[in-house]
């Protein structure tokens, strides 16, 4: 029996409670746990949510990734919680998004469930404490706990009060601080919540972005481009051709989308969802995303790595997105709705999903659904 989902989520999704209040108690649990180490008096615990299975692991970019899912970014912006993903099944996280700048994000509220969905709106608007303090608390961690077990991810956004046209420098100063603690590297140019920051998707703008991160890597850490579900098929070609210019280590398709079509929901505290502000996750964006993903594959012809995000909450899910091309996949809103159980049971699923195929590995089902 899933006891979260028998349990627990009745009580959290019922109760009056805010969900970002709800989320940042969840999180202090996490970091908790970071910090204890309390594994050696519940040794089930990692049990309980850990697959373990030689056929999942992958290198890429020089890095082991022991399973192909990741935590997506925006659920642990700040790291407190960095070590605590692989305890709980994660083949490796993303933190983030961080600003150069601290920023306290939007109004409240700005987080929704859209239950009759499985989605949930947000517009957070990259409320983080900064590249600085995300630098220190990486560092501290390290300093009390050593390396992470799995591959960290960080993504980069852009503080709302840097304009627009010196967005390069604000992804650099922030690159510059975090470049030794992280294993890939995020230009998040996608969120709907941070004013015109998706206009960053265009070529000239992009490539300054690159450009001034490329300058301070010397490691040569691989750089990726977190793009939009709803740019159109012809925007993300271009996107991929210059993502190959530029060298680009990846792309990690899709971030929230704006569209409002098809759902259920009506209101979002209290305001009709069709104009509410804020970008959809979850299962709405699960086609669209994968659809981007199989374009990617497509126009970069297998030869750009792909990060799969939105609407994963199964391995059915996954599947259909390693199958469309990407290597590794995330989850975020699955993960709240199915609870901690997911990655395991997506990994068990994996497993039995190469059995019937009859493939060796992981790696051979990426794009496999390309003729
Ligand atoms: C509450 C919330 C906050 C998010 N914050 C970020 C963020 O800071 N940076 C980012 O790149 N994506 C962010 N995302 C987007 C997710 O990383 C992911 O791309 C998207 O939700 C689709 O995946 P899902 O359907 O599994 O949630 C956020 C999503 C949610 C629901």
């Amino acid at each position: 029996m899933n006891l979260y989902k028998a349990a627990l989520r009745p009580l959290l999704f019922g109760s009056k409670a805010d969900p970002e209040w709800l989320h940042n108690r969840s999180l202090a649990v996490l970091a908790w746990l970071d910090r204890t180490q309390p594994t050696a008096f519940f040794p089930g615990l990692e049990q309980a949510y850990c697959f373990q299975d030689s056929r999942l692991s992958q290198t890429l970019w020089g890095q082991t990734f022991a399973n192909p899912v990741g935590l997506a970014a925006g659920f642990d912006k700040n790291g407190v919680a960095a070590g605590s993903w692989p305890r709980l099944g994660f083949g490796f996280a993303e933190v983030g998004t961080v600003t150069a700048h601290a920023q306290l994000g939007n109004p409240k509220p700005r987080l929704f469930r859209l239950g009759a969905d499985g989605a949930a709106l947000n517009r957070m608007g990259f409320n983080n404490q900064g590249s600085a303090a995300l630098q220190a608390c990486l560092h501290q961690r390290y300093q009390r706990l050593g390396s992470m077990s799995a591959p960290l991810g960080i993504n980069l956004g852009k503080s709302k009060i840097t304009p627009l046209e010196q967005a390069a420098q604000d992804y650099q100063t922030s690159f510059e601080r975090l470049r030794d603690w992280g294993d890939y590297f995020v230009v998040n140019v996608s969120s709907p919540n941070t004013p015109g920051l998706r206009s960053l998707q265009d070529r000239a703008q992009l490539t300054q972005i690159l450009t001034a991160l490329n300058q301070v890597n010397p490691q040569a850490k691989p750089i990726l481009v977190k793009i939009a579900p709803d740019l159109s098929d012809r925007a993300i070609c271009e996107l991929v051709d210059l993502a190959r210019e530029q060298n680009v280590a990846g792309l990690i398709a899709t971030n929230t989308t704006i569209q409002r079509q098809g759902l259920k929901t009506q209101f979002a505290g209290g305001e009709p969802i069709a104009t509410a502000a804020g970008g959809i996750s979850g299962r709405p964006v699960r086609s669209r995303s994968t659809e981007v993903i199989r374009l990617i594959w497509q126009q970069s012809q297998g030869q750009l790595p792909i990060i799969g995000v939105g609407g994963i909450f199964s391995a059915a899910d996954a599947w259909e997105k390693i199958m469309a091309g990407a290597s590794l996949v995330q989850v975020y809103t699955g993960w709240i709705y199915e609870g901690p159980g997911l990655v395991k049971a997506i990994l068990q699923g994996l497993i039995e999903q190469l059995d019937a195929h009859n493939l060796p590995n992981i790696q051979a089902a990426v794009g496999l659904s390309h003729p």
